[in-house]
């Protein structure tokens, strides 16, 4: 029996270390993770794979206590488990939480994850590492079923922001931006960094869900099977341009001097109606998971960059409209959205100078 307290994540009991992580991106404390912050990405797991609608073989690669693995296998109906982690001292948490919720659905693992999915193939794979998942990219890739799910955390935010570019030059191939796209473009270099994997192997992806949130991005992606799916994908990479002193932004598909940022996926970020099937009932962060799913659910997310007001109110000297307003005076004119990467941060489709004119409209009001 490991040593820990018991906690309860949605519906599901857990023996977790004492010492654990409550926030941030978390730290070892013992020799086996927990970060009581990630309920709510936990939540959105089991969100999502409820709203699938089938039965679905399951491998938690990077298990730790498994926590992810346990609740799957007990909160999403038809799901069989594999709760895998290469640290020993993980197996008896893994162990006890699955005898703790009488779940004959879940199985542990001791293994590398590399060799696990080498020689075992799954319907959804779950990649959750300390920081940048790259290593693990084409194993996750290898052990994905055909027309299967990877769900792929990082948790390396400062590089993909920008914060450190050359090394997310090195990790990820592609140049990051600073300013109020820092996390759009994280989350979209992500994203990138998956479908150009995929392409080596013949594969194509649509990602389902992918988001930001706290110290980390999430994506969900659908694999897709076939060079014409892999070619398909990869035609959906951008560059953007950023000019911080006209607030200028631009796609294209060529890198040039302008458009020197990326790259970045240029595609869509969620699958609509999944996301209008994902039910928060009975999840550990129910109000967190309803306004999210509410925010999704309204977010343009085929438009690769936003605007920030407070970046329009400084350059323009004026002072903030009402967000709520402003964007709904903006969808007067063209699309406009609220967007999850931030509360002052919108997405729209309408020219900048468009954006500015209704910006000092409502600035006065
Ligand atoms: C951030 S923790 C996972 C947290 C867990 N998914 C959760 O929701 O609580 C990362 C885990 O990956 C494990 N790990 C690292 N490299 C691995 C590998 N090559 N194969 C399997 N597990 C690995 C570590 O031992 C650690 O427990």
């Amino acid at each position: 029996m490991p040593t820990g307290v018991q906690i309860q994540e949605g519906s599901t009991k857990l023996i977790v270390p004492t010492d654990h992580s409550v926030n941030g991106p978390g730290r070892i404390n013992g020799s086996v993770f927990f970060n009581e912050q990630m309920a709510f990405n936990r939540d959105v797991n089991v969100m999502f794979l409820r709203a699938l609608g089938r039965r679905i073989t399951v491998a938690d690669a990077m298990s730790a206590t498994g926590a992810r693995a346990v609740r799957i296998a007990n909160e999403v109906p038809d799901s069989v488990v594999t709760a895998n982690d290469v640290n020993g001292d993980a197996i008896p948490y893994i162990e006890t939480n699955i005898a703790l919720n009488g779940l004959t659905n879940c199985v542990s693992s001791h293994r590398n994850l590399h060799s696990l999915l080498a020689e075992n193939v799954f319907d959804y794979i779950d990649i959750d590492p300390f920081g940048s998942p790259v290593p693990f990219l084409h194993s996750a890739i290898q052990g994905c079923k055909r027309y299967g799910i990877l769900a792929i955390t990082a948790t390396d935010t400062a590089p993909l922001a920008g914060a450190h570019r050359a090394k997310c030059e090195r990790r990820y191939q592609s140049r990051p931006i600073r300013g109020p796209m820092c996390h759009e473009g994280g989350l979209r270099i992500l994203l990138a960094t998956i479908a150009r994997e995929m392409a080596k192997f013949d594969k194509g992806m649509t990602p389902m869900l992918s988001f930001y949130a706290d110290h980390y991005f999430r994506a969900y992606v659908h694999v897709e099977d076939g060079a014409g799916n892999a070619d398909d994908t990869l035609s959906k990479l951008v560059y953007l341009s950023y000019d911080p002193e006209t607030m200028e932004r631009s796609v294209s598909n060529e890198m040039d001097k302008d458009h020197k940022y990326g790259p970045f996926w240029g595609g869509r970020l969620f699958d609509k109606d999944c996301l209008l099937k994902m039910d928060p009932t009975n999840t550990a962060r129910d109000k967190r998971c309803s306004k999210m799913l509410a925010l999704w659910r309204q977010e343009i997310d085929d438009i690769p960059y936003l605007y920030d007001m407070s970046e329009i109110s400084s350059h323009l000297k004026i002072s903030t409209p009402r967000y709520e307003t402003f964007i709904e005076k903006l969808s007067g004119y063209g699309r406009a959205s609220a967007t999850h990467m931030g509360p002052t941060l919108f997405k729209t489709d309408l020219e900048l100078n468009e954006i500015i004119s209704v910006f000092k409209e409502q600035s006065f009001k």
